[in-house]
């Protein structure tokens, strides 16, 4: 009899168990997420694919997950996986499902935040440019079926690429965000939010466990809050835990307390000092978090670079424009290149108590000092550009006019009428920053981050008037993101209208670099006045990280063997230097920089060199505090 029983039960719990999903969900009874039916509690970490090099994504990874995380949180960034209207990108860097993939084979769940709109210090905060291509004016982030219809295109496109990897479908993503700090934005659309939830509850099915974060406030959380999708908060550790929880439970009486983005660092903006958090006040709001029974993911466990042009910018409370710089270091545990701080080994301590033991964290990155690179090639910019294709219009054109993205633009005019000596040039609606030339020579620079929109010029009838404009990266928070770029207002000598316009595309893409690099000469005492590319070459034993520091060096962009590692400032701080991966690095190595104001040269001897160090410099000297 108790044979038979026995076999019975142990029938009926096989079945069962084949019959059980795996699931993900909430207790809304014991205040925390159920995983397969267990109490779940995570401590997490946020990378971002796309400011990784996809061959670093599991050395990254498994740091995060030896730092003892249990989950990783990740944005999917749309202006990187359709850069125009329809073209889609999924290979290679852009494969977000690799990187999910990846995460999972390094033992850590997902949480997986599509947008469409992320901020994340991103050029407009992730949305594709060419939405205001389309309409400058078009409401972002609104119901507005304009706006809808591509965010329905592209979710088409993205989430049936993600929904096998649902836990419930055997993969690692347990919860995914409907939107970002949408409760920090003017236009509190609830159709709009609601209609995302539907959208991906379409694409994703109706079990996925949704949520939104917001920060730490009653009425943010009342217009990010969203019918049967869990509200979270977002807090650094400035702010007393309890309290912050609070204000979520009054959205959420019922669940988890979660939060979202706990701050192990902060932003950074040029001319404005490096941002450091210390571990110690780190580890004590992370501590009393997790003594309150949260779940917390560290924003960032690891930021990585904002390689190429993809750094947005920030508008301060005050308007002022604030770019963001190439490195996203974030003082986070894992630097920049992969170093685990001590910070990283505070957090590991602390958190494997709750998460369970963690593996043994990888060694530290071997960083080379590859030494001096002299740059013995040159071409002036206006001379490399020559025979490109020039757009003529009347009245300035937008980059998204252009269809052009990021990068440069260069704006000629030939002056058509006897000038006053001098005569003021006033240009209201650059953006951001623009190099003004007469005849081919620099006479002077408008910068929208200085609020400096006017010079006086010494031009005449006949002489060229060439304005070289600088998109430094779209606005990627607050109310002001339909951020056009290139000159958006008509130019004026004195109260006379500029009329009359050729427009060149400085994109700086690979071919467009292969074909200006064809017009190189070695460098010369005459030839060393910007804006200008100098090319250097240099020999690599190991393909080991490097910083490129660029002393002397004023403004401009760096390229290695092709690969834009991104905007340099050092004359405006706080970063000195550009970090280099190692998997960038060949047998013989092209170093290409286009610098916009002062090259590095040593005039005597016209010795133009910058250095690869073993260290980064990143809280340089900065005008502004
Ligand atoms: C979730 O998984 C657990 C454990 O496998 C199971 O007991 C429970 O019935 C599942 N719940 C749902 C709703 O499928
Ligand atoms: C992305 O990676 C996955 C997993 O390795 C692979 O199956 C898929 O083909 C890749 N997608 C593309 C577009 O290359
Ligand atoms: C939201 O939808 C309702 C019903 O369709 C409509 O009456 C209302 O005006 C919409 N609100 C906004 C902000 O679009
Ligand atoms: C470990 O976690 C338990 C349960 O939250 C807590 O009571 C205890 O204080 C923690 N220990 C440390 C060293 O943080
Ligand atoms: C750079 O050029 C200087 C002057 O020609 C030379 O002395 C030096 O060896 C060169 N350095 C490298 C790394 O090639």
């Amino acid at each position: 009899m108790w044979h038979v029983l026995l076999f019975f039960a142990i029938l009926v719990q096989a079945i069962d168990s084949t019959n059980q999903k795996r699931n993900f969900t909430i207790d809304y009874k014991r205040n925390t997420f159920l995983k397969d039916g267990q109490p779940f509690r995570y401590v997490s970490g946020s990378i971002h694919y796309f400011r990784v090099p996809s061959e670093l994504w599991k050395d990254r990874l498994q740091r995060l997950r030896a730092m003892g995380a249990n989950v990783l949180q990740t944005y999917v960034e749309w202006n990187s996986h359709e850069p125009q209207q329809g073209q889609y990108r999924f290979l290679g860097q852009n494969n977000v499902t690799q990187f999910v993939i990846e995460a999972q084979k390094q033992g850590l769940l997902v949480i997986l935040r599509p947008g469409p709109y992320i901020e994340a210090e991103r050029d407009f905060g992730g949305l594709p440019y060419w939405l205001l291509r389309e309409d400058p004016k078009m409401k972002l982030r609104t119901s507005s079926p304009q706006y809808l219809r591509h965010v329905d295109n592209w979710f088409g496109k993205l989430l049936p690429k993600l929904q096998p990897l649902l836990y419930q479908n055997g993969g690692p993503i347990i919860m995914v965000q409907v939107e970002n700090e949408y409760g920090s934005y003017y236009a509190c659309d609830h159709n709009y939010t609601q209609h995302l939830t539907n959208t991906i509850r379409h694409h994703l099915g109706p079990e996925i466990l949704l949520f939104t974060t917001d920060g730490y406030s009653l009425p943010r959380l009342r217009c990010g809050k969203i019918p049967n999708v869990y509200a979270t908060v977002d807090f650094g550790s400035n702010v007393a835990a309890d309290a912050a929880f609070a204000i979520q439970k009054k959205i959420e009486p019922h669940g988890p307390s979660v939060n979202s983005e706990f701050y192990p660092g902060w932003l950074d903006h040029w001319g404005y000092p490096h941002q450091r958090r210390s571990s110690n006040a780190i580890i004590d709001s992370l501590k009393q978090q997790l003594q309150l029974g949260a779940n917390v993911n560290i924003y960032v466990a690891h930021g990585g670079t904002s390689f190429g042009f993809r750094a947005g910018a920030d508008l301060s409370p005050q308007s002022v424009y604030q770019p963001c710089p190439t490195s996203y270091d974030y003082d986070s545990p894992i630097s920049e290149n992969g170093i685990l701080r001590p910070k990283y080994f505070n957090i590991r301590k602390l958190i494997q108590n709750y998460t369970g033991k963690a593996p043994d964290p990888p060694a530290q990155p071997v960083v080379v000092a590859y030494g001096k690179v002299n740059l013995t090639e040159s071409v002036q910019l206006l001379e490399a550009i020559q025979f490109s294709k020039v757009i003529i219009s009347k009245q300035p054109l937008t980059f998204e006019q252009m269809g052009q993205d990021y990068g440069f633009l260069l704006y000629e005019h030939q002056v058509t009428f006897i000038t006053p000596d001098p005569v003021l040039l006033r240009a209201y609606g650059v953006r951001d920053r623009a190099y003004v030339m007469v005849n081919g020579q620099t006479q002077g620079i408008l910068s929208r981050g200085e609020r400096i929109y006017r010079i006086p010029l010494q031009i005449n009838k006949g002489d060229r008037l060439q304005i070289l404009v600088e998109n430094q990266g779209r606005v990627c928070f607050g109310n002001f993101l339909n951020d056009i770029k290139g000159i958006i207002s008509p130019v004026f000598l004195n109260n006379r209208q500029l009329l009359n316009w050729n427009q060149t595309s400085i994109l700086l893409n690979s071919s467009q670099l292969d074909y200006f690099m064809t017009k190189l000469k070695p460098v010369t005492k005459e030839s060393i006045s910007a804006p200008r590319f100098f090319r250097g070459t240099f020999q690599a034993q190991t393909k080991s990280d490097t910083f490129l520091r660029l002393d002397g060096w004023s403004r401009g962009v760096a390229f290695l063997n092709g690969f834009n590692l991104g905007r340099y400032w050092p004359r405006h701080g706080p970063q000195m230097t550009l970090y280099v991966p190692g998997v960038l690095m060949q047998a013989t190595n092209r170093l290409i920089l286009m610098e916009l104001e002062q090259a590095g040269c040593d005039r005597s001897d016209t010795l133009c060199q910058v250095t690869l160090t073993d260290s980064p410099i990143l809280d340089g000297p900065t005008p502004y505090s």
